[in-house]
């Protein structure tokens, strides 16, 4: 199992340091892997604290080319130079606040590879693609895109790790958690369509995972752990979840 945790744009230097090292005890007892995504303003504390640990850090998101005129950006081997070994691709936020395209998932990806990097890979549908029956359609579509431009570009000699995450866009930070039979159809759904491309990877669920449901969830047969937002910046509730993944 991998519970990854997505910080997103919260805590002060002083919580994210405090944060950091409850993480480190916490990935004592643990049986799953642990990666955070941090704010990359805390990659730096985040290698102080974690170096020497078993949790794995990364930042949220990278920029496509390897360098240059993009201001605000930071690229993939910035990330990396800060021991940093994961990014986190094509998130709903960046899809929907920074009008990010499959392609540009994969571009991001491809990057990502060539500066050493593991992604997690991002998919999900919205509540109106759920009620209209095209969940399944469009996150096949994300898939296969993405993945299909990463593998032409990448060419097939990467050792880069691929996670895809599984986040139903209604119900990240909205309390509403997916029906286990819904994560169980997507899920194996995703692994059809990967494996349909030659792929095999974990396949992580996100979307409102809790200390209290984080059991049931991780007992289902295709989920291979979580991605958790608001959760993961409680340090007790954050330990409840990783020991539910067993
Ligand atoms: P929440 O756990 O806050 O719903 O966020 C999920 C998410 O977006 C993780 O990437």
């Amino acid at each position: 199992m991998i519970i990854a945790a997505n910080w997103k744009m919260n805590l002060s230097r002083q919580n994210a340091g405090d944060l950091l090292k409850s993480y480190r005890d916490i990935s004592a007892d643990a049986s799953a892997s642990l990666i955070t995504f941090v704010p990359a303003c805390y990659l730096a504390l985040a290698e102080d604290v974690l170096s020497k640990t078993s949790v794995q850090f990364g930042a949220q998101d990278c920029h496509a080319a390897e360098k240059g005129a993009f201001t605000g950006d930071i690229s993939a081997s910035m990330i990396a130079d800060f021991g940093a070994g994961w990014v986190l691709c094509g998130h709903s936020e960046r899809r929907q606040y920074h009008a990010e395209t499959d392609n540009l998932i994969a571009e991001k990806m491809t990057q990502a590879a060539q500066s050493g990097l593991n992604a997690i890979f991002c998919v999900g549908e919205s509540h109106e693609d759920r009620l209209s029956g095209a969940s399944v359609d469009v996150v096949t579509r994300q898939l296969t895109t993405t993945l299909q431009h990463w593998q032409a570009a990448r060419g097939g000699r990467s050792t880069q790790s691929l996670v895809i995450a599984y986040e139903p866009i209604w119900a990240i930070g909205t309390g509403l958690v997916a029906s286990l039979e819904q994560i169980s159809e997507m899920h194996a759904g995703v692994k059809a369509c990967i494996a349909g491309l030659g792929i095999t990877a974990p396949v992580l669920y996100g979307g409102s995972v809790k200390p209290d449901n984080a059991a049931d969830i991780f007992a289902l047969a295709d989920v291979d752990g979580a991605l958790v937002g608001g959760a993961s910046l409680d340090a007790e509730g954050f330990s409840q979840i990783v020991a539910a993944a067993r």
